[in-house]
């Protein structure tokens, strides 16, 4: 076995332990600026449901690694082959399903419960945080969950997943109510997303990559009004370089010591 030099050992550990003591450093600066803060928005993409055994869209086993969005993420192709889409989205969601949120999104519920005006963005659609308890939610993206008609979005209750996509009552076909590529998003939560953001004090903009827009123009905004840039993802970002405070690391393990730290100030 190759033995590691002293010095190496010594200097990789005082080398680890530094750079320890500085992410802890910086997670005590976030969660005194959050339990300050007056007015906080957090947005989430799919980095904070990595630890529930979700894959993201664009790491290296991502979602559009594996799959084309234009063959099952976009009107043409519901239009071309609804069933290969329905039945796509029916496996998504069945397997979401079966996962769990994990200690991010119930960081994430208790941030809500202690501070004055708090709102979750989230570009998700799992729901995840709905089911962790989040109830100021911000759906940019819709949600795997909920179903309207491709014509008209008339909204459907889906009973059970079948093979096929139902029939909406106007004799549309029934598909999941997300936001595909090339589709607007949803008016009202888009024009809430901004006007919050514009307002806010603090942002938390926690596993996303920001590259898809608009959702990831609101840190962009979040900082042309002044607010506190705080960004936690494993690696850095499009937003990286404009954040106040980068904390590298997996959601569910920093954002609950955020949080925590929070609580000491509260
Ligand atoms: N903790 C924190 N961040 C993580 C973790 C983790 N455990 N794992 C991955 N990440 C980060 C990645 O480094 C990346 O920056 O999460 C981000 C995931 O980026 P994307 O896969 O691009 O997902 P997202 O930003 O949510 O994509 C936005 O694109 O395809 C559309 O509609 C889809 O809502 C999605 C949008």
């Amino acid at each position: 076995m190759e033995e590691i030099s002293d010095k190496e050992c010594r200097g990789g550990g005082r080398l680890k332990d530094e750079q320890n003591d500085e992410l802890n450093k910086l997670i005590e600066i976030a969660g005194e600026r959050l339990a300050f803060s007056g007015r906080t928005i957090v947005l989430t993409g799919a980095g904070v449901s990595k630890e529930s055994g979700i894959p993201t869209f664009r790491d290296t086993d991502g979602i559009w690694q594996k799959y084309k969005p234009e063959e099952l993420a976009t009107r043409e192709a519901f239009m071309a082959n609804p069933t290969r889409v329905w039945k796509w989205y029916r496996d998504r969601a069945l397997s979401v399903r079966e996962k769990k949120p994990n200690p991010a999104h119930y960081a994430l519920v208790e941030l809500e419960a202690l501070l004055p005006h708090f709102l979750l963005i989230t570009q998700n659609i799992d729901n995840l945080h709905r089911r962790a308890g989040s109830k100021e939610i911000v759906e940019l993206h819709g949600n795997i969950e909920r179903f309207k008609c491709f014509e008209h979005s008339h909204p459907y209750e889906l009973s059970s997943w079948g093979d096929e996509p139902p029939i909406c009552h106007c004799g549309s076909l029934i598909r999941p109510d997300v936001v595909w590529f090339g589709e607007p998003l949803p008016q009202a939560e888009l024009e809430c997303a901004f006007a919050e953001t514009e307002k806010c004090e603090v942002f938390l903009s926690i596993g996303t990559s920001a590259v898809v827009k608009p959702a990831g123009l609101l840190p962009y905004i979040a900082k042309r009004y002044s607010a506190f840039l705080i960004e936690i993802n494993i690696e850095e970002s499009e937003i990286t370089e404009i954040t106040d405070i980068f904390l590298r690391g997996k959601a569910a393990e920093l954002l609950p010591k955020v949080v925590e730290l929070s609580l000491i100030h509260i």
